[in-house]
């Protein structure tokens, strides 16, 4: 059964010009964040290299944990329509690779895929083959050595290439395209020519949506971008919770015959 929010759901939205909220999550809690806030759509980001595993790049992550975090995900979704990241080196070379890959995506329960640059070949077949592709241009984490580090793309004349790459994933059949890191009149200006929706990170409030990295939203990440705002202090707030639980054990006031059997 396809979740609440569909592909047709997102158009429509564009349509009524009525912003498209993303997020990503990885396992139960930012999952259930996810449906508990009603958020259109979900991602499970090969981010969570950062923000779950701690390293510095997304760049390691595997496809097996694609899978594991896919699988978790999915399962806890019913609301939100769930992409899956194809991480680094699942796609770019051999297509019939790529191809496993992403089906390996959708049979743990996603509802589409995402990958990162312009693939048209390779968009074309997976979209033949019934998989629903998400682009994402702009700034693109997986090539961050090849950009020289986390740099804002498609200023001046470089904002025409994004234009195009643009075009060209439309016509290719993704359903969606992620804006990463660009000028906002650049996004703005890609968002009017395009009929699919574009979903901004970092590329201002001209785009369709918007998507935030879950543990920046919700400031439980130590690093946070530019790009980012945190609209709770998660990280503060759960860490006075804990604190107050190692003063009650220290005290001798928990348990209580309350919680005790
Ligand atoms: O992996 C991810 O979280 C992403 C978003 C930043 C768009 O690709």
């Amino acid at each position: 059964m396809p979740n609440q929010v569909t592909i047709r759901h997102l158009r429509q939205l564009k349509a009524a010009g009525t912003p498209i909220v993303c997020v990503t999550a990885y396992d139960q809690l930012t999952a259930t964040l996810a449906e508990r806030a009603e958020v259109d759509l979900v991602l499970v980001g090969d981010s969570l290299g950062n923000v779950v595993q701690g390293k510095p790049t997304t760049l390691p992550v595997t496809m097996a944990e694609m899978v594991y975090h896919t699988e978790i995900v999915a399962r806890l979704t019913q609301r939100a329509l769930v992409v899956a990241d194809l991480p680094f080196g699942s796609y770019g070379g051999d297509p019939s690779v790529a191809f496993e890959n992403a089906v390996a995506l959708m049979k743990a329960g996603a509802q589409a895929v995402k990958l990162e640059g312009p693939y048209t070949e390779l968009i074309q077949s997976l979209v033949a083959a019934g998989i629903p592709v998400m682009g994402h241009l702009g700034f693109t984490p997986q090539s961050v050595h090849a950009f020289g580090g986390f740099r804002v793309q498609g200023r001046g004349e470089d904002g025409d290439r994004i234009a195009g790459e643009a075009m060209a994933l439309q016509e290719a059949g993704v359903f969606a395209v992620v804006l990463e890191l660009m000028p906002a009149t650049v996004a703005g200006e890609i968002t009017k020519k395009l009929d699919i929706p574009t979903i901004g990170i970092g590329a201002g409030v001209g785009c369709d949506g918007q998507i935030q990295v879950i543990h920046d939203a919700l400031g439980l990440a130590d690093f946070k971008p530019k790009h980012a705002k945190t609209f709770v202090s998660g990280l503060e707030l759960l860490a006075d919770g804990l604190k107050g639980y190692s003063q009650e054990v220290r005290a001798r006031t928990f348990p209580t015959d309350e919680h005790s059997s």
